[in-house]
């Protein structure tokens, strides 16, 4: 069992008091505060309820609180709140409590829950781009969380394999041949080469075009030879991505790829099914479906089309089939997509078709995790000069190398293979943490000189942070530390300890809006009321039992923080 928050444990005693008030829903908050250690309302809505003054009623409660081991003073403040000051005692016995627990006070709400994520969805012969570097981070992120509060959750990495660009590819390819690359960038150069030339092709020349056409027709057809042709320029791409995502460290594998040509056999009964059931209709010989609210500057309804006039279907039919088959076959009771706030419409038209169908039952939420523009130094989206895509490897190496000179700074012993592995936790810990550090549906400028500064919001600060403590606990080696609940704290400690309690709700939050960044501002806070504790209380030099409390303290700092980055994906070593 997992010990249970200062908070909560405080919101029982509360709940407690006020039951003599006789109210059956009463559901005290109880939150820092900044007039003590913790605030609890509630009172006014009860008052109302009861027709009472709301001050009186938070008399009542403050009366009824049992003076002892969890609440040292409890007073009306305000309106009718009430500030709640706890004991030295049960403060220490919190700090004991959770450094003997390994999941650091995390309990398992996520237990029976299982949730399908979409996210990262590269697509074939396109190189990755700033924006599935966001949705991979951001999803890698909630796929750790989640698991971590006990969830099941099933990774889809829903890979753009399919459609009509694939005539052009496949075809270029049979009349230029070339032997196969050795690397996975090397493979993706060639592969965004192939698209270049394809598309200039396919553009300039009538002839080259019909021939890829026909191209098409033989790929949906399933011709052997095409077929072959398309599966190797797959393969190709996904060992690229695949490399990609093991630079980054995160857990996706080839299992989890479901690319949009997995859906191609359940297009036409999707189809069928939206049309018997009313959903859908024709419309100008496209199957359709339409929404009240959804309509174009003109005010003409704009449709969410399931099958377009040649009778191919395109993305919209392939991620309703693929809601279908998450909610359907795989059970899911929740549903993400991690993807660029651009493409909101498209999901909530999606989700209202699948609601409509009856795909989508009201227990399940479907849950559009989007997120904001990638912008470059001049404020525009992220491009290269010459307006190119960024490639993503040349950003990460960028990262490491930067991050390499930062480390080497520190440590001018550190060389060779020592020196690239910090370089890499360093680099790639900041790339993740400055993009899930910003509130995820906000557009954030990419500048790698600020995220690899050593002071402020950064990933290194944080993993110098973490290493700091680590070297302190190493100077302690053989003193285990050992809690002393009888001694009194300094306001230094008792900050800590209060900040330490709210890494479990924390979880929560983030979880409640799947939104990351609640998790980096709460290691930030914590990193700095650490910094603040090292200041004022010395602990190597101090006495026992002091010193062990202190010890105590930095042990479960430097946990926190290990365990609250590795749920964000960045490593934390234990020495920078
Ligand atoms: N491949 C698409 C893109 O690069 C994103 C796919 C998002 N996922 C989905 N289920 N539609 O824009």
């Amino acid at each position: 069992m997992s010990v249970p928050s200062l908070a909560s444990s405080l919101s029982d005693s509360v709940t407690a008091a006020a039951a003599p008030l006789g109210l059956v829903d009463f559901a005290p908050q109880v939150r820092r505060s900044e007039h003590a250690d913790f605030q609890a309302d509630g009172m006014l809505a009860a008052a109302r309820t009861l027709r009472r003054r709301p001050r009186d009623v938070a008399a009542e409660v403050v009366a009824a609180l049992p003076a002892g081991n969890l609440v040292a003073a409890a007073r009306v403040a305000g309106p009718g709140f009430v500030n709640l000051e706890l004991t030295d005692r049960a403060l220490l016995a919190q700090l004991a409590d959770r450094l003997g627990d390994p999941r650091l006070g995390v309990g398992t709400a996520e237990a029976d829950v299982t949730t399908v994520i979409d996210y990262s969805q590269p697509n074939i012969a396109k190189e990755m781009h700033v924006g599935h570097l966001r949705s991979t981070i951001i999803g890698d992120s909630l796929v750790r969380i989640l698991e971590h509060l006990g969830g099941t959750v099933v990774r889809r990495n829903h890979i753009g394999d399919w459609g009509t660009q694939f005539g052009m590819l496949i075809q270029y390819r049979f009349e230029h041949p070339e032997p196969p690359a050795t690397t996975g960038t090397a493979t993706m150069r060639r592969l965004a080469a192939l698209y270049r030339q394809a598309r200039a092709a396919f553009d300039s020349d009538p002839a080259f075009a019909e021939r890829a056409r026909r191209r098409v027709v033989a790929l949906q057809g399933g011709d052997p030879a095409t077929l072959s042709a398309w599966r190797d320029i797959v393969a190709e791409s996904t060992r690229y991505f695949t490399d990609v995502y093991d630079r980054l460290g995160v857990r996706l594998t080839g299992a989890d790829a479901v690319g949009e040509s997995a859906y191609n056999a359940a297009l036409p009964d999707v189809a069928a099914e939206l049309a018997q059931r009313g959903v859908a209709a024709v419309s100008d010989g496209a199957l359709c479906v339409f929404f009240d609210d959804v309509r174009g500057p003109d005010g003409t309804p704009t449709p969410l089309i399931v099958r377009k006039r040649d009778g191919g279907f395109g993305y919209a039919a392939t991620d309703l089939a693929a809601l279908r088959q998450r909610v359907g076959d795989l059970h899911a009771d929740r549903l993400l997509y991690v993807v660029d706030a651009r493409q909101a419409l498209h999901f909530r038209m999606v989700f209202d078709t699948a609601r409509r169908a009856g795909w989508l039952p009201p227990t399940v939420p479907a849950v559009h995790v989007a997120f904001g523009t990638v912008l470059g130094p001049d404020g525009r989206p992220f491009k290269t000069r010459a307006g190119d895509t960024v490639r993503l490897v040349d950003l990460l190496t960028e990262a490491v190398d930067r991050a390499r000179d930062v480390v080497a700074a520190k440590n001018p012993d550190l060389a060779g293979a020592a020196l690239d592995q910090r370089a890499r936790q360093v680099g790639i810990g900041a790339v993740k943490y400055a993009d899930l550090a910003t509130g995820r549906t906000r557009d954030y400028t990419y500048d790698p000189d600020r995220m690899l500064a050593l002071a402020g919001n950064t990933g290194v600060y944080l993993q110098y942070a973490h290493a700091r403590i680590r070297s302190i606990l190493a100077k302690a080696t053989g003193v285990e530390p050992v809690v002393d609940a009888e001694v009194a704290l300094e306001p230094a400690e008792r900050a800590l300890i209060l900040d330490l309690d709210a890494f479990a709700d924390t979880l929560t939050e983030v979880v409640a809006g799947f939104e990351p960044h609640r998790l980096c501002g709460y290691l930030y806070r914590l990193a700095q009321t650490f910094t603040t504790f090292y200041e004022r209380c010395p602990v190597l030099r101090a006495d026992e039992p002091i010193r062990g409390n202190r010890l105590a303290l930095c042990r479960l700092t430097g946990d926190t923080l290990r365990t609250g980055l590795e749920l964000l994906g960045i490593e934390a070593p234990d020495q920078l």
